[in-house]
């Protein structure tokens, strides 16, 4: 049993070790003296591709799949055809996740940016999880969008591999507006952008101010205030997590003036989410929200 889901109490004269639930652990974790963690509450779950252990990754069945699990935070990768259309993958290759390779034989590496939307769009990307998703499409940006609002759920967009697609920060800005995703006075209540590049980030940042940025990897502790100046989120693999480095971040005022926050990912297990929440994270996502809910509450 991880030793902080337990706690030695003594009533009476009796001394005994009883479970705390996954707040009361998180707040006992703190040791004395230390910054306890900013957030108490549980953390908020996001479906890492959608519910991508449920259902092919980045696809509208994996968004769909996040709704019935009552997952309202939802994250998915963003990159750009080769006619400027902005569609849903996580590779920078179609191979993996289409048949791509089985439709155009002679188009290896087959790479996003080589295909034209409506290439991609005569693509399968569900069978290769289960023939029970066969047929499911290679989403656009758009299309999420819409289902994202339908389903009432929320989004943390991954700009992925930024560097390929110069300009690509404004072209998605602009989608998000025409899609009305920017109209609310704080859009952050359901928009994250978020990216492995810090100068993407940053490029957000200044383009739309009001949009909720967030900068995935571990920026060392000595850098993070700089990041403070254009991201609100640090969102490190979990693997690199302390409660000391979480607590740091969240000890900073983000550009919106709230308090940095922290998602990590990819937890997949329950221990592992019980482990990260001790941490005081603010987010965990994960390809299984309803494991990680069932551990952690959220
Ligand atoms: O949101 C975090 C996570 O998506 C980053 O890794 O490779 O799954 O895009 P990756
Ligand atoms: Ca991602």
């Amino acid at each position: 049993m991880p030793i902080h889901l337990a706690r030695t109490v003594t009533v009476a004269g009796l001394t005994a070790t009883v479970l705390l639930s996954p707040v009361a652990a998180r707040t006992a974790l703190a040791a004395p003296g230390a910054t306890p963690p900013a957030a108490v509450d549980a953390p908020v779950i996001i479906a890492h591709r959608g519910a991508s252990g449920y259902a092919p990754e980045n696809t509208l069945a994996a968004a769909e799949a996040a709704a019935r699990l009552d997952t309202a935070w939802v994250e998915t990768d963003v990159q750009r055809t080769a006619d400027g259309a902005l569609v849903l993958m996580h590779d920078t290759t179609l191979a993996r996740t289409t048949n791509v390779e089985e439709v155009f034989p002679d188009r290896a590496p087959w790479n996003v940016s080589d295909f034209t939307a409506e290439e991609i769009e005569g693509l399968e990307a569900g069978s290769w999880f289960g023939e029970e998703f066969a047929g499911e499409p290679v989403p656009t940006l758009g299309d999420f969008l819409a289902e994202l609002a339908e389903n009432g759920q929320r989004l943390l967009l991954e700009l992925k591999q930024p560097q390929l697609y110069p300009g690509i920060e404004a072209e998605v800005l602009a989608e998000l507006a025409a899609e009305g995703w920017l109209d609310e006075e704080t859009p952050g209540e359901r928009l994250v952008v978020q990216s492995f590049s810090a100068d993407s980030v940053r490029t957000v940042h200044e383009l739309a101010p009001a949009v909720k940025t967030g900068f995935l990897g571990t920026p060392a502790e000595s850098e993070l205030a700089a990041y403070a100046s254009f991201t609100d989120q640090v969102n490190p693999t979990h693997g690199d997590l302390t409660a000391d480095y979480v607590r740091r971040v969240q000890a900073l005022t983000g550009p919106h003036g709230e308090p940095m926050e922290v998602s990590t990912w990819t937890v997949n297990d329950a221990e592992t989410a019980v482990e990260v929440a001790g941490y005081g994270v603010d987010g965990i996502i994960t390809n299984f929200p309803d494991v990680v809910r069932e551990a952690v509450g959220g």
